[in-house]
């Protein structure tokens, strides 16, 4: 690689910060080897059409079943090269899924074989019913409950299909595009360059090849090279690849793995976060496919990224779910490597795609489904599900690069404050560090760091200080000197000394969190107590951690990251593990901040890079997006597939990173992130200050209402999340998630429900909007969440029309639920610890509902240990004429277990969280929906209670109309105790 002086790495800053998208940064497939190679195969087996038949196979003689009957293995075969040894296994799972693993054996050199050991929780438990039955031409496993489901192997050419009720679900190398490129001795070419034309009807389909020495290749001009017909004429970048101005050294040559997943009956595919495009993945290849690249998988620091492009961004999971009106299906292909994915659909019934990696084993695990929630369930028990967070980060986070100083920090908590504007966290940027050096305060500008946090946190507040991974390379530094020492940062090209490279800090070295070395020591750096050897004595525990240029970011590397070249932990290179590398960051720096407690408390970390797993470790962003309508509207989608990929917990930057949004703009993008998952907001150090106190009314008034609903919400939010960590189901739900026969909803993802509370919102993401339309899946009322408005859905589905003035966000209760919220207006989500409680209670069809609240401490790891309440609330039919309302204890009566296992300790509903609220109270109860006025509300078997009706107008009527309204004002009861109002 180029040096790069000081003057030339400046300049490469400055270029990079002040223009758009530079798509010449970064490879397209056509500029990447492998991704080449991967896509000539599949041309090639696209022109051979029928006669192009996949070289490899298995070797029926080597056919092993394990005692217990949930393993088979086999060798494997490439026709094209009868030297080399592969091996096939495949694993059924006790919850259904299947592992399908193949690698090189006895090769050369060896695959990189640990991305599973990341991404999952824990070796998967082995089915212990498996029945197979061996055929001639394959074998297969038949299992579950109602032994519905099949694995079939079968032998040549080799594939393996997932069948559901004989129905194919899923198929590996269906189409013939398996291929693990084998280790082999690079040969130097001949001198002559020149090529003899090709000779036709040479390398017919299935030509054997004898007599080559194992592992070697020769590059053979096709009229010598039978295996052309399927590896094409010439080594295409096997050995060395330049882009721009890097060249990739490749020591260990090719070694790409390319297959192909078809799913014969689903015509949507969603996930592989992280793309800037619709949920429902559009094509990449067939008729008229809209983007002409494969989505790539390639953790990226993206400048000003496209608003509508298959490119790779921050991070990576690469989990693709397939859906049909009668089954949902999904792929896991644990790859760390840089992978690049095409999709087609051949029929609107049928997808096709095909995964090209660098490097590393195949892996595969093939959920059955077969519905999204069984998938989810499946993906959860092998990655973990998602972390619950500390309460506080639900709620509203300020950010900009940067905050300058601790009196800047307080002057915008007195603003927040004078404003009644709420706010739980204060966030500091790269600035606050001396020299870019983390850990280290700039001490002109934050000469007094303890107390700054401590005026925050007297407020109920928290900070969140940013720390990148980059260390600058100064002997002054004393997180840069002890890793040094330790030689535990990781290493360039030739094994030996310390990669160097620019971020923020100018020249710079990065810890290699692969190596085990590391983990302690980078916990010891976040230790606030002063110990031995190094603190962080100028910290308090009620900061918290943003980890950012994790991917990581490099100014002056291939495509703004690290050559592939260097060297990692175990010897292994960084391109086999590049896309993993930020997910260890965080997750280090999460167990970190943790166990700065004792016992630990919750810790908040952000990520921007992430991995599968990294649901475990806490919230992610968008990266930089621009403050543009395109960009607003696709990060609403982008936060949904990322919560589809199981790392619910993100949100992108208010406000746009980049430019100066106009106040209609930022106002509509206050209202996307109340109802993302993760709400800050955030912007680039040239930015105008923006900060919603600045606004002019009635914008500055907009906003603060907007707030003050998501601290209102905040019950409904912990619930939906509570949720999550026990069942995997995303906290935001697409609409083919809720309704999924629902075709109309397929490619909606716009619209969205919370949890399963009923919330259906659809953000504004378009300049001037006063309405906007909603579909309705059901035959079902929907009631406006501000006045009650009932909208009537159909049976076949039908779309609303929904006001959405600058100060109306559509948001609507279906029929059928109930929502916990805090109604009091506080200045951070600490201080309704004691606030009593409002239950909307919004009947449906049949005139009757149910909700949840879920709540504990917020910040320790009690509620593990049982110390929570769970309630459950249910409006029936009394038996007579009229409705009851009970409050239930739900922890009691649910099995105390999340699906990946976890226990969810036993509980006892005399925990001590429980006494804690034992005096909150429910303050009111609104009934929307009643079709008549009542006679009489009273405690079951007590008082009157004092109530009020309004009577709903034409709401009987298929159109809709208000809702009538019953509103309780006191009920008299407690939330965290069971109670029956009889409403007649
Ligand atoms: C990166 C981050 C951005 C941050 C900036 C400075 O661009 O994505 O959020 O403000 O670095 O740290």
């Amino acid at each position: 690689m180029r040096a790069l002086t000081l003057l030339g790495a400046v300049a490469l800053l400055l270029v990079d910060q002040s223009s758009a998208f530079k798509a010449h940064d970064f490879k397209t497939c056509s500029q990447s080897g492998f991704c080449r190679r991967g896509r000539a195969l599949s041309a090639r087996a696209k022109e051979a059409k029928s006669s192009w038949v996949s070289p490899y196979s298995v070797d029926p003689s080597s056919v092993h079943i394990s005692l217990d009957h949930a393993v088979f293995t086999a060798a494997v075969k490439s026709s094209l090269y009868p030297e080399i040894n592969f091996g096939l296994e495949v694993r059924i799972q006790d919850d259904g899924v299947a592992r399908v693993r193949m690698d090189e054996v006895g090769g050369l050199r060896k695959r990189y074989n640990e991305a599973a050991s990341w991404a999952l929780i824990a070796e998967p438990a082995l089915s212990k019913t498996i029945k197979w039955t061996t055929g001639k031409k394959d074998i297969r496993a038949v299992y579950g409950d109602k032994k519905d489901i099949e694995v079939v192997v079968a032998y040549e050419p080799l594939r393996v299909t997932l069948l559901r009720n004989g129905k194919e679900q899923i198929v590996l190398n269906g189409r013939g595009l398996l291929h693990m490129e084998h280790f082999r001795n690079k040969i130097e070419p001949p001198t002559t360059t020149e090529e003899p034309e090709p000779v036709e009807g040479e390398g017919a389909e299935g030509e054997k090849v004898e007599g080559e020495a194992e592992g070697q290749a020769v590059l053979k001009v096709e009229s010598e090279n039978p295996r052309a017909w399927f590896e094409g004429k010439e080594e295409d970048a096997f050995w060395e690849e330049t882009f721009l101005q890097w060249t990739d050294s490749k020591p260990k040559g090719p070694e790409s793995l390319s297959l192909d997943i078809t799913f014969p009956n689903h015509g949507s595919v969603y996930g592989i976060p992280q793309h800037a495009t619709r949920i429902a993945l559009p094509s990449t290849e067939g008729e008229n496919p809209t983007f002409t690249d494969p989505y790539r998988l390639y953790n990226a620091d993206v400048f000003e990224y496209l608003a509508s492009s298959p490119v790779s961004l921050y991070g990576s999971i690469p989990l693709m779910h397939a859906h049909s009106t009668d089954s949902t299906v999904a792929v896991f292909h644990v790859v760390g490597s840089e992978t690049w994915i095409d999709v087609s659909h051949p029929s609107d019934r049928s997808t096709e795609t095909h995964w090209i990696s660098e490097s590393g084993i195949l892996d595969t695990f093939l959920l059955p489904g077969p519905t999204a929630e069984e998938v989810f369930k499946q993906y959860a028990r092998l990655t973990g599900t998602a972390v619950l967070p500390a309460q506080w980060s639900l709620g509203y986070h300020q950010c900009r690069w940067n905050y300058i100083s601790s009196e800047d920090v307080r002057t915008v908590q007195k603003r927040f404050d004078e404003e009644d504007m709420p706010v739980d966290v204060f966030w500091l940027d790269i600035e606050h560090a001396a020299d870019h050096k983390y850990f280290m305060w700039n001490e002109k500008t934050f000469p007094d760091p303890i107390e700054m946090t401590n005026d925050v946190a007297a407020n109920g507040r928290k900070m969140v200080v940013i720390v990148d991974p980059h260390l600058k390379r100064v002997s002054d530094y004393p997180a840069y000197k002890s890793a040094s020492e330790l030689g535990i940062l990781v290493k360039p090209k030739s094994g030996e000394g310390e990669y160097e490279g620019w971020c923020w800090p100018g020249s710079s070295s990065w810890t290699d969190f692969f190596n085990p070395a590391a983990w302690d020591w980078w916990k010891s750096m976040f230790k606030i107590q002063p110990g031995d050897k190094w603190s962080w004595t100028k910290s308090t525990t009620d900061i918290h951690i943003w980890n950012d240029m994790n991917e990581p970011s490099v100014f002056n590397g291939p495509e703004i990251t690290m050559p592939k070249d260097n060297i990692h932990y175990g010897g292994w290179e960084h391109r086999d593990i590049h896309n993993i590398n930020g997910m260890l960051f965080s997750n280090l720096t999460y167990q970190a901040v943790a166990e700065r407690t004792d016992p630990p408390t919750r810790p908040f970390v952000l990520t921007r890079a992430f991995y599968a797993g990294s649901q475990r470790f806490g919230a992610m962003w968008t990266g930089d997006n621009l403050g543009t309508w395109e960009h607003m509207a696709v990060n609403v989608k982008m936060v949904l597939a990322n919560g589809l990929g199981g790392l619910s917990f993100a949100g992108s930057d208010v406000g746009g990173f980049f430019g100066n949004p106009e106040p209609e703009m930022l106002v509509r993008w206050y209202q996307v992130g109340a109802f993302a998952p993760f709400f800050r907001a955030h912007a680039h150090i040239d930015t105008k200050r923006r900060e919603p106190f600045l606004l002019e009314d009635p914008y500055k008034g907009i906003v603060k209402d907007t707030l003050r609903l998501r601290y209102t919400m905040l019950p409904i939010w912990y619930t939906a999340f509570r949720e999550t960590t026990v069942t995997g189901m995303p906290v935001l739900r697409p609409q083919f998630i809720m309704f999924p026969k629902d075709k109309a909803g397929f490619d909606m993802d716009d619209q969205y429900y919370i949890g399963s509370t009923g919330l259906l919102v659809k953000p504004i993401t378009e300049k001037g909007a006063t309405q906007t339309t909603v579909h309705l899946a059901e035959d079902q009322v929907y009631y406006d969440y501000f006045n009650n408005y009932a909208h009537r859905g159909a049976s076949k589905g039908k779309d609303i029309t929904v006001a959405a003035a600058l100060n109306q966000i559509p948001l609507l209760i279906r029929g059928g639920s109930i929502l916990p919220t805090r109604e009091r207006p506080r200045r951070a989500s600490s201080l309704m610890k004691d606030d009593p409680f409002t239950l909307r209670v919004a009947l449906n069809k049949a005139g009757s509902a149910r909700g949840e609240l879920y709540l504990d401490d917020g910040v320790t790891y009690d509620h593990t240990k049982g110390d929570f309440i769970w309630r459950e609330f249910v409006a029936e039919k009394a038996s007579k004429k009229g409705l009851k309302i009970e409050s239930r204890d739900l922890g009691k009566a649910k099995p105390a277990e999340a699906v990946d296992g976890v226990a969810l300790a036993s509980y006892n509903p005399a925990n001590s969280f429980a006494k804690s609220v034992e005096d909150v109270r429910v303050e009111k109860i609104v009934v929307v929906g009643l079709a008549t006025k009542p006679t009489n509300v009273k405690i079951e078997d007590g008082k009157e209670l004092v109530w009020e009706y309004t009577p709903g107008v034409a709401a009987g009527d298929k159109k809709g109309g208000t809702a009538s309204v019953l509103t309780i004002k006191d009920p008299k009861t407690l939330i965290a105790k069971d109670w029956a109002i009889v409403i007649q």
